[in-house]
């Protein structure tokens, strides 16, 4: 079993620097779109057999160092108790946004085994498929990008209702975010049951926040979620995008490992983060359009500016795009492992 990417995340001593890419499942590759032709993305994520299909392809075709589960962060939304749709143009839209304590109460904490069944399945034939490969990841939202889709019923630019609930109803706004916490404890803890070998939490709307709101409100229930988890032993990931803001909170949240975004300085970051934690990013993902020596000059830079890292991770800053040409993904994979083995 190639387990450089689990030593990494404890800062044990690696030969090269283990690479994964943050939706690496996904349109950019023909064989997903090919799966994806015959099914709707809901149905995939429900399918087993056809989720751990196309988990596997990232692994096989870009040789990456881990896989991820192939879901969404809104599963577990839809098992709370909202109805789900993805749409082609919109994204995820979810029927009725909550916004009223009525609605609070309405949701539900579930158990994963009775309402989601499928992702602990996906987990356990990919453990049997993946034994002597790499390591599986499972993942979930973080609370506060949770209740960003649960508040506005789907992505949002200015993110109007979420933070009129966090300013004009600080209490039924606590009591969401403490219902979505014990959802993504539970969640998380069934996936480790079923064989995730690491778990990332993506909090992918944390960096709207200012720091004061995000230290605050937000900041508490991570801790809480995280902690929750450390009775496992799997590394634990706190991704947040557009983290320059709160880096230096977020860096308290008491995980294994921390993701950054691209637009923070990887050297910074990484003297922020201190030895308690390993770094995990953070090549800008549009990169990925540019020349072959361009992707490898920009790899060198972060893998060396990830030197002093207690152990780096290398990944996109963010999801890797549909239009991303593969062949450059491949490429910066090859070059993460033999720039960093030299
Ligand atoms: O990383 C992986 O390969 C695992 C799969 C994965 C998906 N979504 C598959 C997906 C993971 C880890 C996610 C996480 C996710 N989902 C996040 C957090 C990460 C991030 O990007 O910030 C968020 C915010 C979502 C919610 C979501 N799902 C949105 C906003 C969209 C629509 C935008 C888009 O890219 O189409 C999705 C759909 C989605 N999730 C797709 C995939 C492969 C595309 C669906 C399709 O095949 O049409």
């Amino acid at each position: 079993m190639n387990d450089i990417f689990i030593r990494a995340c404890r800062g044990e001593k690696v030969e090269y620097t283990p690479v994964w890419l943050m939706r690496q499942a996904g349109r950019y590759l023909s064989e997903y779109r090919e799966v994806r032709s015959k099914v709707d993305f809901l149905t995939l994520c429900k399918t087993p057999e056809l989720a751990a299909k196309v988990t596997l392809q990232p692994v096989d075709i870009l040789g990456v160092d881990a896989a991820i589960l192939f879901s969404d962060i809104l599963i577990c939304v839809e098992a709370m108790g909202m109805h789900l749709e993805f749409s082609e143009k919109k994204g995820p839209v979810l029927g009725e946004p909550v916004r009223t304590k009525a609605g609070v109460d309405r949701l539900i904490i579930p158990d994963t085994e009775d309402s989601m069944p499928f992702v602990l399945d996906t987990i356990k034939i990919l453990r049997r498929e993946l034994e002597q490969r790499v390591p599986l990841i499972g993942f979930s939202g973080a609370p506060f990008t949770l209740a960003t889709y649960i508040i506005e019923g789907g992505s949002s630019k200015n993110f109007v209702f979420t933070k009129k609930m966090m300013y004009q109803n600080p209490g039924l706004f606590g009591a969401l975010m403490e219902k979505i916490t014990s959802t993504v404890i539970e969640y998380l803890s069934a996936q480790i049951k079923a064989g995730a070998q690491a778990v990332q939490f993506f909090d992918s709307w944390a960096g709207i926040l200012s720091t004061y709101d995000y230290e605050n409100i937000i900041f508490p229930y991570v801790k809480t979620a995280i902690k929750a988890l450390k009775k496992f032993d799997v590394p634990i990931f706190y991704f947040v995008n557009d983290c320059s803001g709160i880096l230096h909170i977020a860096k308290k949240c008491g995980a294994d490992v921390m993701g950054i975004d691209w637009r923070v300085d990887m050297e910074k970051a990484t003297k922020m983060i201190g030895k308690k934690m390993s770094v995990q990013g953070n090549l800008d993902p549009l990169v990925l359009f540019g020349p072959k020596e361009q992707i490898e000059e920009r790899v060198q830079d972060i893998l060396n500016k990830g030197e002093s890292a207690r152990g780096h991770i290398f990944n996109l800053g963010h999801g890797i795009l549909p239009e991303t040409p593969v062949e450059n993904a491949i490429a910066m994979v090859e070059a993460v492992h033999r720039l960093s083995r030299a």
